[in-house]
């Protein structure tokens, strides 16, 4: 069965005011599909967790790139107290009142902002979650969030524009390991360029997900299943469970967090980039009864106007582009339309 995209209407933005909801309104209550079992990491294969220094990891990296699409990782050289604080900064927003957060709105043809996740058109049912997205600093928000507190302003400007820092460093580093574990380098890429002074042109985005308490998890969803778009996703998630990822064969695999780590996913582009080597991974979150769960996104993306095609060193007579050329806002546009079939879309174009 193919989803079908839901005319925009404004259920579809506004999120509930989950406070004080003890019971499942029938619009957030979901069948959850029992195609795939949720397994118990302990007993299966876990989600491989690579710690950077090891003189391994490209191997391992690779591994896992190939097998999973998606891996923790340790030693990533990003201090641990900016988890803490960008955690903080994101449980301030979301505990605002709602009238509050709706000053933030995203309107239906933007990207940034706060309200449902921008998958919700794809699904019937509401999920339970809220979210906020942020591309570069954030004060236009944040003074609309906090009017009457300049410092708390600054706060979470500072510390959003911290993060976004370090993780631009860190995915372009990541990006390099990638390709080095393919025996390739940033020379292959001709349209890589180094991040100076902060600024580069890469698109990339950053958003805050909240999933509030839920008096029944098992009958809604936090976020519904769904590949990444971007080439590399970067994913901090607070202490609770919540993310899901679904392995081959075996079913959703839960991501069982680890002090410090942070979950690297591998999006659409990469697939595309890597001609299918490496595998754009499905996921999902699910809600909780006991805490609010928050994780932090950062989306790393291809400059604005560069198509992303099939590596040529990945390819050969015997091993011909799976995928056409496009760039990656061609690609979002290719996916609101076909939404989890777009890379099939692509291949049954093929190559140019
Ligand atoms: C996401 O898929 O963007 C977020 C997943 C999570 O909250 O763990
Ligand atoms: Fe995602």
């Amino acid at each position: 069965e193919s989803y079908k995209a839901i005319p925009m209407n404004l259920n579809h933005i506004i999120p509930l005011d989950f406070n004080g909801v003890h019971e499942i309104p029938e619009s957030h209550e979901w069948t959850i599909s029992t195609e795939h079992p949720i397994v118990d990491p302990v007993t299966c294969d876990s989600l491989p967790l690579i710690d950077l220094s090891d003189p391994n990891a490209l191997s391992l990296i690779r591994k896992a790139c190939e097998e999973w699409g998606a891996f923790q990782v340790i030693n990533h050289g990003i201090p641990l107290n900016l988890f803490e604080e960008v955690e903080l900064q994101t449980r301030r927003l979301f505990s605002l009142p709602t009238h509050q957060k709706l000053t933030i709105l995203r309107s239906p043809d933007s990207i940034t902002g706060y309200g449902m996740p921008h998958i919700q058109t794809f699904f019937p049912k509401l999920m339970w979650s809220e979210g906020f997205q942020l591309i570069g600093y954030p004060m236009e928000y944040a003074s609309q969030l906090w009017p009457q507190e300049p410092d708390q302003q600054t706060n979470f400007c500072d510390v959003m524009e911290k993060y976004q820092k370090e993780m631009k460093a860190f995915t372009e580093k990541l990006f390099e390991m990638l390709l080095g574990s393919l025996g390739l380098t940033l020379e292959d890429i001709h349209w890589f360029k180094p991040t100076t002074d902060g600024s580069n042109n890469h698109q990339n985005v950053l958003t805050l997900n909240s999933y509030p308490v839920c008096p029944d998890p098992n009958r809604t969803m936090g976020l519904a299943p769904h590949t990444d778009t971007s080439l590399i996703t970067v994913l901090h998630q607070s202490g609770s469970t919540g993310l899901q990822v679904l392995k081959d064969g075996s079913g959703w695999v839960p991501v069982v967090p680890v002090s410090g780590a942070l979950v690297v996913n591998l999006g659409d582009l990469m697939e595309v980039l890597t001609n299918g080597l490496f595998k754009s991974i499905m996921h999902r979150a699910v809600a909780n009864m006991t805490n609010h769960r928050v994780s932090v996104a950062f989306f790393f993306g291809p400059p604005r106007d560069v198509e992303i095609a099939p590596l040529v060193k990945l390819t050969d007579e015997d091993h011909p582009a799976l995928y056409c050329p496009l760039t990656w806002k061609e690609f979002l546009q290719t996916k609101a339309k076909h939404f989890d079939k777009a890379l099939e879309v692509l291949r049954n174009k093929g190559a140019k």
